[in-house]
């Protein structure tokens, strides 16, 4: 399953071609091609002879392919097998074999697919899957160095176990990874160069080894940032709190418990970042902690809380000129007015109100409304919408300023 955070509507309608080699993996392009359609991404699919052996074509046009190709030529219109490849934005092999990478390698075009990734135009991408002895022949190794030298992407091969029971590199990406690299390859790289750092999830306050203090947040809005910074070329950092949120491989994560460790991280990365977007719902107190668990002894416990520092206002007060701030707000009452005071008072550069207890914003929904306010007063109120297209319009507001 791809993680709903990887889904960015922005996609729509730009075409792709996936080339499948016979690989036990191939059954991993079925799951692929249906997340590229589910974003409504036209996809047209080459299958080899040899895929054919593992996956069907009534199986890619089931979840949704534009097209299926198998045989090189078309009575009707003979030149039609280079059409896929010119037309798509970009090209994916997955899996892709050692022959398949030969016949790149070496501008063979003895069958269907080879024919249309010698004739194809735009970006390609491969995604390997043999045997790891394969993967590691000297052979193979020069084809991916020379491949790699033309520009073409490579996600993976990972290593661990491969379907004939030998380990090591050869096993095909996860499908997640190869999703978000077919989606960088045609995304606009207007981030490029940019570091950006993003803080998400909760933070977890502990008073004893069993018990702490902590907040119902999911690390949805700044996952959706990180991946879209990442998809637009920025080099990304996360610290996040403890959730159990999908990032792409792309970013760089800093896994961190409580709010003191988070301000630690974040502000020890502050100093090299452009861009810092602080959506993490940082505990704002946090208890004494003992190391003993308390017992439960017919007694209330009484327990004095002391403030955690507040990231996003050190930053605001330590921010060089060139670096640019996002904050959010979960507020009730006047949306706006209260996102410019606290814009006003954490030195942000753009804040990012959400109403509190509303089923469509705010805390583990996909969703959020949001009323957006930046230094010069230009204030926007935004419908419900996903918070991948949020987190794609608040990038594009911060690269502004
Ligand atoms: N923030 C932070 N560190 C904290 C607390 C908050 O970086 N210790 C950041 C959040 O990531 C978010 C913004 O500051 O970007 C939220 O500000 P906050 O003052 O906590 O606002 P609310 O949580 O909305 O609550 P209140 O204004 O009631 O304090």
């Amino acid at each position: 399953m791809i993680p709903r955070h990887y889904l960015f509507d922005t996609f729509r309608g730009e075409r792709v071609h996936l080339g499948v080699c016979g690989s036990v993996a191939a059954y991993k392009a079925l799951e692929l091609t249906r997340a590229l359609v589910h974003l409504e991404m036209p996809v047209e699919v080459t299958l080899t002879t040899a895929a054919t052996q593992f996956v069907t074509p009534m199986a890619f046009r089931a979840v949704g392919a534009a097209a299926v190709h198998t045989a090189p030529f078309h009575l009707e219109d003979p030149f039609q097998h280079l059409q896929p490849g010119e037309l798509a934005r970009a090209v994916a092999v997955v899996p892709a074999t050692a022959n398949i990478l030969a016949k790149m390698a070496h501008g063979l075009a003895d069958d269907l697919l080879s024919t249309q990734l010698l004739a194809c135009p735009g970006p390609v991408l491969v995604a390997p899957a043999m045997n790891p002895r394969m993967w590691l022949a000297s052979a193979t190794q020069a084809n991916v160095q020379v491949l790699r030298q033309r520009g073409v992407r490579f996600v993976g091969p990972d290593s661990g176990a491969v379907a004939c029971g030998d380990m090591g590199t050869g096993r095909l990406a996860p499908v997640e990874e190869i999703f978000v690299e077919i989606l960088r390859l045609i995304t606009p790289q207007d981030l490029a160069g940019m570091r950006i750092l993003v803080t998400l999830g909760p933070t977890r306050e502990y008073f004893d080894p069993a018990r702490f203090w902590s907040n119902p947040s999911t690390g949805t809005m700044g996952a959706s940032l990180a991946v879209a910074a990442a998809l637009r070329g920025a080099e990304v950092t996360a610290v996040c709190g403890p959730v159990d949120i999908a990032l792409p491989r792309s970013v760089r994560r800093i896994d961190v418990i409580s709010a003191q460790e988070m301000f630690t991280a974040a502000m020890d990365l502050f100093p090299s970042v452009d861009m810092a977007l602080c959506t993490a719902a940082v505990a704002d107190f946090r208890p004494p902690r003992q190391e003993t668990k308390y017992k439960k002894d017919g007694q209330s416990l009484a327990l004095t809380f002391a403030p955690n520092p507040d990231i996003l206002a050190a930053m605001g007060k330590t921010k060089a000129p060139h670096q640019r701030l996002l904050g959010f707000a979960a507020e009730t009452g006047d949306l706006a007015a209260a996102a410019a005071a606290k814009l006003e008072r954490k030195n942000a550069d753009l804040m990012a109100a959400n109403p509190i207890g509303q089923a469509e914003a705010g805390f583990a929904s996909p969703t959020n409304r949001m009323v957006v306010v930046d230094r010069s007063g230009r204030t926007e109120s935004w419908p419900v919408l996903p918070k991948t297209e949020v987190a794609w319009r608040l990038l594009s507001w911060l690269a502004s300023l």
